[in-house]
C-alpha cells in the first residue's frame, strides 16, 4: 500500500481525534484560517458538498458556494474557463463537482502556469472520476478490517458502466495487494472497455457473475450503486431490472460475520432500511468517514500534515 494513503488514513483518525475537544477544534480552526474556498458544484450533491464545506470549517477555511452552473455567469455566455479564473482570483482553493471529464486537472494545469497556483479538488467529474469519494471509501474499509485490506474479495454491485464512484474505486483498491473484484450489473450495465483493459494490464483478477446468492458467503465487501439514470439518453434505465441484485434482509444470514456493505449513497432500493441496524451496515459510518477524510485532504493539499500529526 502506498506510504501516502497510509499517512491519509493516519491524519484522518488524528483530526477526527482531535475535534472532540473544544481546545482541540480550536486547534484546528486557526490551521487554514488565513484560506478561503469556493465550492463549485454544478451537479447534485448533498454528502459530498456538505462534508467537504465542513471539512473547510472544522480547518477554520471559509468557503463561499456556486451551487448550480446555472447561478454562475457561464448562462450568460461565459467560458467555462473564464468562470474558474473568476474563482482562481478570488480564492485559493476550487473544490469542484462538474459534469466535464478532466476539469479539475485541467484548471490545477491552468493555475500551476499562472502567478498564484491553487489547488483544485475533484469533487466528482460526470460518469468519469470520484477520487476522494474512493479516498473515503479505502479509508473505511481501512477501520472495518483494522488495517488488513489485502487479499480481500470486493463484489460492486449496480452500475458499473456509469458509476463514478465504482470507477474511482477500481484504481483506488489497485493498490492493495491480492484484491479480487466480482461484478455485478445487469448486462447493460456491465464493465467498461477501459476499466477492463485497465484491470488487465495491472494483473488485478476479477470476474463478472450475474448471481447474487453464490456470493453471499464468499464476498468480503458487498459495494452497492444505485443505476446512475441522469446520463440515460433515452431514459433506457426505466427498462432494466436490477430487483435480483438487491440485498434483502434474508441474506444477512448467509453472509460472512465479518463482511462490510458499503454504499456512496444516495441509495434507492438496492438496500432497504431495515439492513441499517446490522453491524456489516457500513454506509452510514462510511458517510462520516468522508467528513474526516475530506478534511484530511484538505490539511495534506496545504502541507500541515506534521503540524497536525505532532499536536498533543
Ligand atoms: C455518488 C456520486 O455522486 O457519484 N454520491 C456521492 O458522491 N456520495 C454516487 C451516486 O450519486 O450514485
Amino acid at each position: 500500500q502506498e506510504p501516502e494513503l497510509s499517512r491519509l488514513f493516519e491524519l484522518a483518525d488524528k483530526i477526527r481525534k482531535i475535534a472532540k475537544s473544544k481546545d482541540g477544534l480550536d486547534f484546528l480552526q486557526t490551521i487554514l484560517s488565513h484560506k478561503r474556498a469556493v465550492l463549485y458544484f454544478a451537479q447534485p450533491s448533498t454528502r459530498t458538498y456538505l462534508s467537504f464545506n465542513n471539512a473547510c470549517q472544522i480547518l477554520g477555511i471559509q468557503t463561499s458556494d456556486m451551487r448550480s452552473s446555472g447561478y454562475s455567469s457561464e448562462v450568460k455566455g461565459e467560458s467555462l474557463e473564464d468562470t474558474l479564473e473568476t474563482m482562481h482570483s478570488y480564492t485559493d482553493m476550487i473544490i469542484m463537482r462538474h459534469v466535464e471529464e478532466n476539469i479539475a486537472e485541467k484548471a490545477a494545469w491552468m493555475f500551476n502556469e499562472s502567478e498564484k497556483p491553487i489547488p483544485v479538488i475533484n469533487a466528482g467529474s460526470g460518469p468519469h472520476e470520484h477520487p476522494t469519494q474512493a479516498l473515503l471509501d479505502a479509508y473505511t474499509l481501512h477501520r472495518a478490517f483494522k488495517g488488513k485490506v489485502k487479499n480481500k474479495v470486493i463484489a460492486v454491485i449496480g452500475d458499473i458502466k456509469r458509476g463514478r464512484a465504482v470507477r474511482s474505486l477500481i484504481y483506488m483498491l489497485s493498490n492493495f495487494e491480492g484484491i479480487k473484484f466480482v461484478f455485478l450489473s445487469p448486462p447493460e450495465l456491465g464493465l467498461p472497455d477501459d476499466l477492463r483493459q485497465f484491470l488487465g494490464k495491472n494483473s488485478i483478477s476479477f470476474e463478472e457473475s450475474d448471481n447474487l446468492d453464490k456470493l453471499l458467503r464468499r464476498a468480503d465487501v458487498f459495494y452497492y450503486t444505485r443505476i446512475q439514470d441522469e446520463y440515460d439518453k433515452q431514459h433506457e434505465s426505466k427498462s432494466i431490472d436490477y430487483s435480483r441484485f438487491w440485498l434483502k434482509k434474508e441474506h444477512l444470514s448467509h453472509m460472512k460475520s465479518e463482511a462490510v456493505i458499503l454504499h456512496p449513497l444516495p441509495r434507492r432500493n438496492e438496500i432497504p432500511p431495515e439492513i441499517d441496524g446490522d453491524k456489516r451496515a457500513w454506509y452510514w459510518k462510511q458517510e462520516v468517514n468522508g467528513l474526516w477524510m475530506r478534511a484530511a485532504i484538505i490539511a495534506h493539499v496545504f502541507k500541515e500534515d506534521g503540524y497536525i500529526l505532532n499536536y498533543k
